[in-house]
């Protein structure tokens, strides 16, 4: 099976008349990329990383040199999905040629196919700019995690008149600038209609009912990892139980001299 290419992820929104939703997930290591890989079409290397991976208390401390890291291992983990990887904060915002050098780096470090940046019309120069010197990106607007201060939370996007307006305009100059595709995040379910109807290439949703043109969600939440997640999650699993479990049952063992057993221990054969 041959990689999936930027261009066959984007023509996935025209094909047929029922085109099938496009499948994504996070992945930040290499072994969890290969247990996903084949049932994505997509796989992600968020700035999510952060909270899941470091404890970080939001997105904003995570480094460019952490997402190459994790972007080079999930490249190394899969062979069939699209690896794209996002941009932390403060690594492209200043300008279009600052956005430039960090992404070729991420681009060059890594082998991922694509990047992706949070932000609408502010940012639509930058994504012209990468996308015409050969870095394919998604553009993530919506609830944007990295603007979490200025936005005040985490809480659902587009309830208001001028909130809905601004983010419709945030869509239509994303996709005029050339962005691929779009992660649409947190958002009144009317809003992702509206949104998926007007722009031309695959909007993403997290949060953002079933209309998008396919889905996206950090894996650790939907393995329920976690115990606090977003209303958007649906838990397919209980991994953190499944852990807890497995230390419980090792720890006793350990301290009742029950582990290691026959089976585990060295001998010299006779
Ligand atoms: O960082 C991340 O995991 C993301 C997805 C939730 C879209 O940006
Ligand atoms: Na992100």
């Amino acid at each position: 099976m041959k990689r999936l290419t930027v261009p066959a992820i984007q023509r996935r929104k025209f094909e047929g008349n029922t085109s099938e939703p496009l499948v994504m997930l996070t992945a930040y290591t290499a072994r969890q990329a290969q247990l996903l890989d084949p049932h994505c079409d997509m796989l992600l290397v968020g700035d999510s990383l952060g909270q899941v991976i470091y404890g970080l208390p939001s997105t904003l401390a995570v480094t460019l040199d952490m997402m190459i890291a994790h972007g080079a291992a999930v490249v190394r983990g899969s062979y069939h999905s699209l690896v794209l990887v996002d941009m932390p904060f403060g690594s492209y915002e200043a300008s279009p040629q600052q956005a430039f050098a960090s992404a070729s780096r991420v681009m060059a470090e890594t082998g991922c196919a694509a990047v992706k940046l949070e932000g609408g019309a502010a940012m639509a120069d930058t994504i012209s700019f990468l996308s015409q010197r050969g870095i394919p990106v998604m553009a993530h607007i919506g609830l944007t995690p990295q603007a979490v201060n200025a936005l005040g939370g985490y809480g659902a996007r587009g309830k208001s008149q001028q909130e809905h307006a601004k983010i419709m305009a945030d869509a239509r100059a994303v996709a005029q600038a050339g962005a691929f595709a779009m992660v649409l995040e947190g958002v009144m379910e009317e809003l992702a209609v509206a949104i998926t109807d007007s722009v031309d290439v695959p909007v993403i949703g997290i949060g953002a009912s079933v209309h998008c043109d396919g889905q996206v969600l950090v894996t650790e939440d939907m393995l329920g990892m976690f115990e606090r997640v977003p209303r958007f999650v649906k838990r397919y699993d209980n991994i953190a139980e499944t852990i807890g479990n497995a230390a419980q049952h090792y720890a006793q063992d350990v301290r009742n001299r029950l582990f290691p057993t026959e089976d585990q221990v060295y001998r010299p054969k006779n």
